[in-house]
């Protein structure tokens, strides 16, 4: 397989990694809408659970599998027969099916976690990865913790993997650790070393611990990887894995730096996202980039005024291009007179001069004690202007 390729592979696992946080399990019907608008997005890989986790999370993968045709369907397994029998089973259905193994390669996990040495790991690693390609051709191995792993012994896994026929190597960032030169050079440096490493796809999977999730991936990216783990909302373990809709957009917006794409259909970002909150029931955070209520909401005055004339000069993509609703200038303590005028206007109440003077008055009052101002406050402030009562409307 060729590194030199521009295309990314988006694999997207909020219903693994994302759906095993605290307060976002999904049952198998929540599942399944889900993944199917995982499908209509565009992602190439869903990786729809871990089946030896619980008999829920089997049936749930069974589901996906059976219903959704076009991705590739993911099941994780740790190198251990049973999981990957597991894991196999589930994904029986699947037109096609990736079985995706794992086990930690860090001296720390090893001792501390496992209590294996790493002759043992190595040995597991060979025995399920070719286990796993027993029932596919599609076998994904990922090295947890390998950010933290010893660099030399990391090579051999990853040589070893490939020989036994691992055809994508995941090297996660387990615990958010790294920081993105660190990142890109990582992958640069295995990529370079391990003789049979054009042989199979580079992944990354970054944890947000730091912040850095989304800036990491993209550092990899940079280092050699062709695929990306992420998830909608950036929902993961802990502090979460990296945004999918942030990769997306930074790939799509910094073309000039970042010259790759993917399939992502991005005008169903904002559903997809609305649709996992609700499911969930979990609110997106409102200044969530690209997805979040604030991402293309402007309440100060001069932003108000320089997209009222050219939305270039505050927007760096459009609303539409990520499927948000369009023309949010929002009115508030904050805002400018030409965005409240634009708004009377917008509702068919053309302000004179004085007119729009003590419209504006009233808004910014308002503002003091409310958080933002509709449509029906500007009608009622406008009538009571144009009655010649005083402008000012309760909050
Ligand atoms: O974070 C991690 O290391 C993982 C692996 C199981 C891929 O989620
Ligand atoms: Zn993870």
């Amino acid at each position: 397989m060729s590194h030199d390729s521009t295309r990314i592979v988006v694999f997207d696992t909020t219903l693994r990694d994302g759906e095993q946080a605290p307060g976002f399990s999904m049952d198998v019907p929540s599942k399944l809408s889900m993944a199917r608008a995982l499908d209509a997005l565009g992602v190439d890989i869903i990786e729809a659970g871990f089946p030896i986790a619980s008999p829920a999370d089997a049936e749930a993968t069974r589901q996906v599998a059976l219903e959704v045709r076009r991705p590739v369907i993911a099941a994780l397994a740790r190198c251990r027969p049973k999981d990957i029998e597991e894991a196999a089973r589930a994904l029986e259905p699947a037109e096609r099916k990736r079985i995706h193994t794992f086990l930690a390669t860090s001296d720390l996990h090893l001792s501390a976690k496992l209590r294996i040495t790493r002759e043992q790991c190595l040995e597991a690693i060979v025995d399920n990865v070719s286990r796993a390609r027993n029932f596919t051709d599609d076998v994904e191995f990922s090295a947890e913790d390998a950010t933290r792993s010893d660099r030399d012994f990391l090579c051999r896994v990853v040589e070893a993997a490939i020989k036994n026929g691992a055809t994508t190597i995941n090297l996660p960032d387990t615990v958010g650790y790294g920081v993105p030169d660190e990142t890109r050079a990582f992958f640069a440096d295995i990529i370079g070393r391990v003789p049979n490493s054009d042989k199979a796809i580079f992944s990354t999977h970054c944890h947000d611990d730091l912040g850095l999730a989304v800036a990491n991936s993209l550092a990899a990216i940079d280092g050699g990887v062709r695929q990306v783990e992420c998830t909608i909302n950036g929902i993961g373990e802990r502090a979460g894995n990296a945004s999918l809709e942030e990769i997306v957009m930074a790939l799509r917006v910094r073309q000039d730096r970042l010259p790759y794409d993917t399939a992502i259909n991005t005008p169903l970002l904002f559903e997809t996202s609305q649709l996992l909150s609700k499911l969930t029931s979990e609110p997106v955070q409102s200044n969530k980039a690209i997805v979040g209520r604030n991402a293309f909401a402007h309440e100060a005055g001069i932003h108000q005024d320089g997209m009222l004339k050219d939305s270039r000069t505050y927007e760096i993509m459009r609303p539409a291009d990520v499927g948000q609703p369009s023309n949010q200038l929002v009115l508030g303590r904050h805002s400018g007179r030409h965005a409240v005028g634009q708004r009377a206007e917008h509702l068919g109440l053309t302000l004179t001069q004085d007119e729009l003077a003590q419209v504006y008055h009233a808004v910014v009052t308002m503002g003091e004690h409310r958080k933002s101002i509709g449509d029906n406050d500007i009608r009622r402030i406008v009538e009571r202007v144009r009655s010649g009562q005083t402008a000012e409307v309760a909050g």
